[in-house]
């Protein structure tokens, strides 16, 4: 038996170190048949000896472990972002503000690295052994992968050398570009939708419940830095730590430099701008940090940025392309949007074919034709934009565009209200204007329906089952049956989700009904000054004006609303509904006593609610609302952005719950 261990070990270790030679040296120095050979070894004894199973033998990179939902984990230490720019003179500024705070007698040295556009993940090594990996999500909490990044091959499962017992690392999860394209080809081959970049995919592929998915994903990783560790080893330089986390078996980026003056740090960045493309992932900018740990905890971090790390941005990708049409879509308020219908155009790995218009004034002010000529930008995120036009390329035969005087949805007349800039479908009951406010009732920071996809709402709309919001609260078994794609499971599922929006808030209600300019925040405050739907529908303009923050924008949007007799009705119908149509516990006192007086203190920006939401659901379920974290307090419900509040918790004890997490703790 003793035998079997053996070679199994023995193979596992062998592997572990090929993987490495492969993945991360880019050294292998046996043949891929011999590697597989050794591989197939290994699985059969294991599957043969399953009494010596190990959770981190390279068996393991292959997947195959189903998660049903990721669970949230807090970070150790705070997952900081970088503050950025786009800027030389900023970049100079930051320097010198830094040598002033230092004092010019201090001799900063620079890492200089590229900045990989992927996603952020922490993993996490006890003993040597890979432990547990995390998303970055909000910065306190992110969600456990472990096994999604365990199929990752330049991720170590066993670290090398003398690793300290405890030790978080650091990186950027991405697909490289040459296997992005491959990817993509064998997709259009199989006839399936080819991915839009790089960033999505390796995003999308980490978020795989089925970790055998992830494992056929060519996902890669470069490690920038330690996040926290037991060792008083990692105290000099960021550099050193590096060299150090390179000698424990982690991929680092080889073209990172030292840099000894702020113009050598510049000639970085110079050089990575006009040789970006010749590397194998994206990368959108130069990350330049202070390289002495003495230096940055005297810099420390505002907010969520630390001071002692900045992302010189490489420019915005632009593009120039033809617009081909301008068309518009409808919102839920009924504003006519328009949009622009591109050439297809590469703009940074990503094809645009629309960007954004905004309004009839923003046509104007850039004078755009149709036919013209625009260069178009993607910065980030961002969607795409037309920065401006290409006078020199015009030929006369571009067409001015009109904003149409009939709705395209529905035909009615369109109007502009005073002092907006966007036109209006005036028809109350405009099919597309109905689809859209159906979308946001039912979305997460209104009424929480789930089951109600556009798909579904559409054929509902054209099925006659549902000519406004309140219509959802009458739909029954019977008339769903009818409706194509519904079968029993969904049916079923969609009625008990309507059940249990019944129980939100009347705030959600409000919200839900997509009035313009107001919003979960706006809602509250009405709610809690007027405490029922009659109240807040027979309000005047002048009386919603002396609430504090409620400006005459909101006030006349309100009052428009309540008074046109079609929304007067669905108010009605919604008073029958079961839904909330008014406050509770309006002597303030707990609906229930399920958070048992324990205090909360709300900090960060949140996801779905606002800040003030998340307190009085706090209230209402029968907890305390502080504003300080002391040793007293029981949690701290942190967003993104959460500033000292969440170190101070950390310091303290204090149990700290993501958005989410606190919702399914008052819904439990
Ligand atoms: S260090 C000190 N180094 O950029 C701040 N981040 O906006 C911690 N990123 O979430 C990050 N390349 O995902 C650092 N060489 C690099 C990076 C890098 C890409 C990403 C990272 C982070 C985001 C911050």
């Amino acid at each position: 038996m003793s035998s079997v261990v053996e070679k199994i070990e023995s193979l596992r270790n062998a592997l572990h170190e090929h993987n490495h030679r492969y993945y991360v040296l880019d050294q292998p120095t046996i043949s891929d048949y011999r590697f597989d050979q050794m591989l197939r070894e290994l699985q059969q004894l294991e599957k043969d000896y399953p009494e010596f199973n190990d959770l981190n033998s390279p068996t393991q990179r292959v997947g195959g472990g189903v998660t049903k939902s990721f669970e949230t984990i807090a970070h150790r230490f705070p997952m900081y972002s970088l503050s950025n720019t786009y800027s030389r003179e900023e970049l100079e500024l930051w320097e010198e503000r830094l040598q002033k705070i230092l004092g010019t007698e201090a001799v900063i040295t620079y890492s200089c690295e590229l900045k990989f556009d992927g996603l952020a993940v922490s993993l996490l090594y006890e003993n040597g052994i890979f432990v547990r990996g995390a998303t970055r999500g909000n910065g306190s909490i992110g969600e456990n992968i472990t096994l999604n990044l365990k199929t990752i091959k330049s991720i170590p499962l066993t670290l090398t050398g003398n690793p300290p017992s405890l030790l978080e690392v650091r990186g950027e999860v991405f697909i490289p570009k040459s296997q992005f394209l491959t990817l993509n080809q064998k997709r259009e081959h199989a006839g399936l939708q080819t991915y839009a970049n790089t960033r999505n995919t390796a995003a999308g592929s980490l978020r795989q419940l089925d970790s055998k998915i992830t494992a056929e994903r060519p996902l890669d990783i470069f490690i920038y830095g330690v996040g926290s560790t037991n060792s008083p080893d990692f105290n000099n330089s960021h550099w050193e730590n590096l060299e150090k986390l390179k000698l424990f078996g982690f991929k680092v980026n080889p073209y990172n430099e030292l840099a000894k003056t702020p113009e050598s740090a510049i000639s970085f960045y110079e050089k990575w701008l006009s040789k970006k493309e010749l590397i194998d992932y994206d990368c959108d900018g130069i990350v330049f940090k202070i390289n002495q740990i003495d230096f940055q905890e005297i810099l420390g971090t505002v907010g969520r940025e630390p001071r002692w790390a900045i992302a010189y941005k490489f420019p915005a990708e632009q593009a120039v392309t033809k617009l081909l049409d301008i068309q518009t879509n409808i919102g839920r308020t009924g504003s006519i949007n328009p949009y622009a219908i591109l050439e297809p155009v590469e703009v940074g790995g990503v094809i645009v074919r629309q960007a954004t218009l905004h309004n009839e004034e923003y046509i104007i002010s850039k004078d755009l034709r149709i036919g013209d000529w625009v260069t178009v930008e993607r910065a980030g995120e961002v969607i795409p934009q037309i920065v401006h036009r290409n006078e020199s390329r015009r030929n006369g035969s571009e067409i001015i565009f009109k904003m149409p005087s009939l709705c395209p949805s529905c035909s009615s007349i369109t109007s502009r209200l005073e002092n907006e800039a966007a036109l209006y479908c005036t028809n109350a009951q405009c099919p597309a204007q109905l689809e859209r406010l159906l979308e946001h009732f039912v979305s997460k920071v209104a009424m929480d329906i789930d089951g109600l996809g556009i798909k579904t709402t559409t054929s509902l709309i054209d099925n006659g089952l549902i000519g406004d919001v309140s219509d959802i609260f009458f739909l029954d078994k019977n008339n769903l049956e009818n409706i194509e794609r519904m079968g029993e499971k969904s049916i079923n599922n969609l009625i008990n989700s309507i059940e249990k929006s019944k129980s939100q808030p009347f705030s959600r209600v409000i919200t839900g009904l997509g009035i313009s300019h107001v919003g979960s925040e706006v809602a509250e405050i009405l709610v809690n000054e007027f405490k029922n739907i009659d109240s807040l529908m027979n309000v005047t303009a002048e009386e919603l004006q002396q609430i504090p923050s409620i400006g005459p924008k909101i006030a006349i949007s309100l009052v428009d609303f309540f008074q046109k007799e079609t929304n007067r009705l669905i108010i009605e119908k919604l008073k029958t509904s079961g839904i909330k149509t008014e406050l509770e516990n309006q002597n303030g006192k707990s609906n229930n006593n399920l958070l048992n007086q324990q205090k909360f203190v709300v900090t960060g920006k949140m996801e779905n609610f606002s800040r003030t939401e998340i307190q009085n659901l706090i209230k209402e379920n029968g907890g305390l609302v502080t504003n300080q974290v002391s040793n007293s307090t029981n949690f701290l419900i942190a967003g993104s952005d959460a500033g000292s509040k969440l170190n101070t918790a950390i310091e303290n004890n204090v149990t700290i719950l993501s958005e989410s997490e606190f919702l399914k703790m008052i819904s439990s």
